[in-house]
C-alpha cells in the first residue's frame, strides 16, 4: 500500500502540472479525492493492512492526501489569480507592512512657513537656476572682477565658466529682466559655498533673497518689514537691532540681529556672550545694481535682504549642528 499511495502522490503531481486550464481542476479533484476517487479506493485497503502498520500507513494516506489537496489549491492560485501572486505565496487578503508615513524635510517646512509669511505681505515667490553665470553671481551685483569682496563668496566652479551659486542674490537681477517696478519678491532656493564643513558651515544651504523697489522706498520700510517677518516667526516679544554691514551690492548695507530668545539679551552660549544674534544681511538696493537691472535710480529705490533659512530654522528649533539637516538620520528628522 505504501508504493501505491507514493506513486498515486507522483502521478497526480504530474497529472496537476500539465493542467492549463482551471476548468481542468474539477475532473482532477473528482478523479482522485472524490468518493470513487483513485485516493479513495487505495485508502479502502487501510482495513486490510495488519493492525500493527495500520496507524503509520493511516497517517501516510493522511499525508499523501494532505499533499495533493495543497498542490490542488496551490495550482488553483496560480491558474486564476496568476502566477507570479502563486509563486511569491503572496495572501493578497493580508494587510500590507507597515511603512508609516513620511513628511517634509524641516528646513522645508520652515521654508514654507517663511514664504507663507512673505505671501501674507503681498510678496511674490520666484525662482532661479542654482548653476550660475559669473555675470549674474558677481558682475552684475557690483563685485567685479579681483575685486576682494568675491573671496567671501568661494565656490565650485563647472565648465565654461559657470559656477554653482554662491548666494540667492543674482535672482534679484534675473527677476527684474522679466519685471517693473514696483516689485515685492522673494527667491528661495539652494546655494553652495567652499567651505570647511563644520557645526555652523555646509557647502550646501538655503537661503531666501528678498527684493522691494518702488518709490519713495526707505530704511524705515526696510527695517518695518523685516521686524514684522522676524515677530511673526519668533513672536511678538522680539527685539531688533540694525548694524551697518558691508556688502557691494547695497548702500548702506545693514546687519539685522535679534535679541537672545534664550537669555534676553544678557549672554548665552547660544549668542556667545553678545546677547544678540545676527539674523540676516540686508540693505537699500545700490544705484548700480538699479541701473543693471534696467531701474533708474533717481525715479525709485528699493531694499534687498538675504535670509539664512538653515540657520533661522536652527535657532527656531533650537539645533545646535547644520550637519544633522544633511545627514539623513531618521532619528533627527522624526522629531520634526
Ligand atoms: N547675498 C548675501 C550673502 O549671501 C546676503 C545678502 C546681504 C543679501 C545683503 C542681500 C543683502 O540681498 O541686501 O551673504
Amino acid at each position: 500500500m505504501r508504493d501505491e499511495l507514493e506513486q498515486l502522490k507522483k502521478q497526480a503531481l504530474t497529472e496537476l502540472e500539465q493542467i492549463k486550464q482551471p476548468e481542468q481542476l474539477k475532473d482532477f479533484e473528482i478523479n482522485y479525492l472524490g468518493r470513487k476517487g483513485k485516493l479513495t479506493s487505495v485508502l479502502k485497503q487501510l482495513k486490510d493492512v495488519p493492525k500493527i502498520d495500520r496507524p503509520a500507513m493511516g497517517s501516510l494516506a493522511n499525508e499523501t492526501k494532505q499533499g495533493i489537496i495543497q498542490s490542488l489549491e496551490l495550482k488553483k492560485t496560480q491558474l486564476v489569480q496568476g502566477p507570479k501572486l502563486a509563486m511569491s505565496a503572496i495572501e493578497a487578503t493580508w494587510p500590507g507592512r507597515d511603512f508609516g508615513l513620511g513628511h517634509l524635510h524641516p528646513i522645508t517646512q520652515f521654508l514654507n512657513k517663511v514664504q507663507d509669511i512673505f505671501m501674507s505681505m503681498g510678496f511674490e515667490v520666484v525662482e532661479g537656476p542654482e548653476v550660475e553665470t559669473q555675470k549674474f553671481n558677481f558682475d552684475l551685483l557690483n563685485i567685479p572682477k579681483n575685486h576682494p569682496a568675491r573671496d567671501a563668496w568661494d565656490t565650485f566652479y563647472v565648465e565654461g565658466g559657470l559656477l554653482m551659486r554662491t548666494h540667492t542674490s543674482p535672482v534679484q537681477l534675473r527677476a527684474m529682466k522679466k519685471s517693473k517696478p514696483p516689485v515685492r519678491l522673494i527667491a528661495p532656493g539652494r546655494v553652495f559655498r567652499n567651505e570647511a564643513t563644520d557645526a555652523g558651515h555646509e557647502t550646501n544651504f538655503y537661503q531666501c533673497e528678498g527684493l522691494v523697489i518702488d518709490k519713495c522706498i526707505t530704511v524705515a520700510n526696510l527695517i518695518s518689514t523685516l521686524e514684522s517677518f522676524l515677530k511673526q516667526v519668533f513672536g511678538q516679544n522680539v527685539k531688533i537691532r540694525v548694524r551697518p554691514e558691508y556688502y557691494p551690492f547695497v548702500e548702506p548695507g545693514l546687519d539685522v540681529d535679534m535679541q537672545c530668545l534664550i537669555c534676553g539679551g544678557s549672554g548665552c552660549s547660544v549668542c556667545k556672550q553678545r546677547g544678540w544674534l545676527e539674523m540676516l544681511g540686508s540693505g537699500m538696493v545700490h544705484p548700480t545694481v538699479l541701473k543693471n537691472m534696467g531701474v533708474d535710480p533717481a525715479k525709485y529705490s528699493g531694499f534687498a535682504f538675504g535670509l539664512g533659512i538653515d540657520r533661522l530654522m536652527m535657532l527656531y528649533h533650537s539645533i545646535n549642528d547644520i550637519r544633522f539637516s544633511y545627514s539623513g538620520d531618521s532619528r533627527f528628522l522624526e522629531q520634526f
